[in-house]
C-alpha cells in the first residue's frame, strides 16, 4: 500500500529550484526506470542528463533546431527558449531508441520509455523531490534527434525537468473514478 500512496500523491511541479538528486540517488532512480514493461526485451530507452553548464549548450540546441525547423521567433522568444533548461536544476531528455522488430512497432517502444519515464517522475517523487514532464516543439521530430547527436533511429520523446519544490504547488486533482472506468459482467 506504501507504493500506491506515493503514486497517488505524486504532483507535477513546474517551479523547482536546487538541490536535484545527486548520482547516487539517481542510480536508484534508473534502477526502478528500466523495470518498465517492454516487449521483446528491445531496452528502447535512453536517458541524457543534463546538470549545470550543460543546460546552457541544452538551451543553444533549443534554438538552433528552432531555427532549422523554420520558427519565426522574436529575439525575445529566442532568448527564452535559450534559457528554458534553467527552469530546474537538472532534466532528463528522454530519447526512445527505436529498433526494428517484426512484432514490436515503433508505437510499442516509445510507451515503453514512457511507462519507464513514469517510473523515474515516482522515484523522484519516493525520494522527496519534484518534476514536471515536458514536450512541445523540442519533441517528436528529427531536427531534435540530429542536433543532439543522437541516430536517426532515435525519437525525442520529452523532458523531465528536475529538482526540489518551491512549494508553489497545485492541488492533487480528485477524479470521479466511474468516470473512467467501465466494469463488464
Ligand atoms: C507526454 C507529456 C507531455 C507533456 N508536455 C507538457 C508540456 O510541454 N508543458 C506542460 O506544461 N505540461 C506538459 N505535460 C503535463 C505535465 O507534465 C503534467 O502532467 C500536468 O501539468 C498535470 O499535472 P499532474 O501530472 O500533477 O497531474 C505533459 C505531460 C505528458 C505526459
Amino acid at each position: 500500500m506504501e507504493t500506491l500512496k506515493a503514486i497517488q500523491s505524486r504532483n507535477s511541479i513546474p517551479f523547482l529550484e536546487e538541490p536535484a538528486p545527486n548520482s547516487k540517488q539517481m542510480l536508484e532512480i534508473y534502477k526502478g526506470a528500466l523495470r518498465a514493461p517492454d516487449h521483446a526485451n528491445l531496452r528502447p530507452w535512453k536517458f541524457i542528463e543534463v546538470r549545470g553548464e550543460a543546460r546552457n549548450r541544452l538551451g543553444e540546441t533549443f534554438l538552433k533546431t528552432a531555427i532549422n525547423l523554420g520558427e519565426d521567433l522574436s529575439s525575445e522568444q529566442k532568448d527564452k527558449l535559450k534559457i528554458s533548461p534553467l527552469r530546474a536544476p537538472m532534466l532528463i531528455i528522454l530519447a526512445a531508441n527505436i529498433k526494428d522488430h517484426p512484432k514490436v512497432p515503433k508505437i510499442e517502444q516509445i510507451i515503453s520509455l514512457g511507462a519507464a519515464a513514469q517510473n523515474i517522475l515516482l522515484g523522484i517523487h519516493e525520494l522527496g523531490f519534484a518534476a514536471v514532464w515536458r514536450t512541445g516543439k523540442m519533441a517528436f521530430n528529427s531536427e531534435i534527434t540530429s542536433q543532439l547527436g543522437l541516430d536517426d533511429n532515435f525519437e525525442v520523446i520529452g523532458y523531465l525537468y528536475i529538482g526540489t519544490s518551491s512549494g508553489k504547488e497545485k492541488p492533487i486533482p480528485e477524479h470521479k473514478i466511474e468516470e473512467f472506468v467501465e466494469v463488464w459482467s
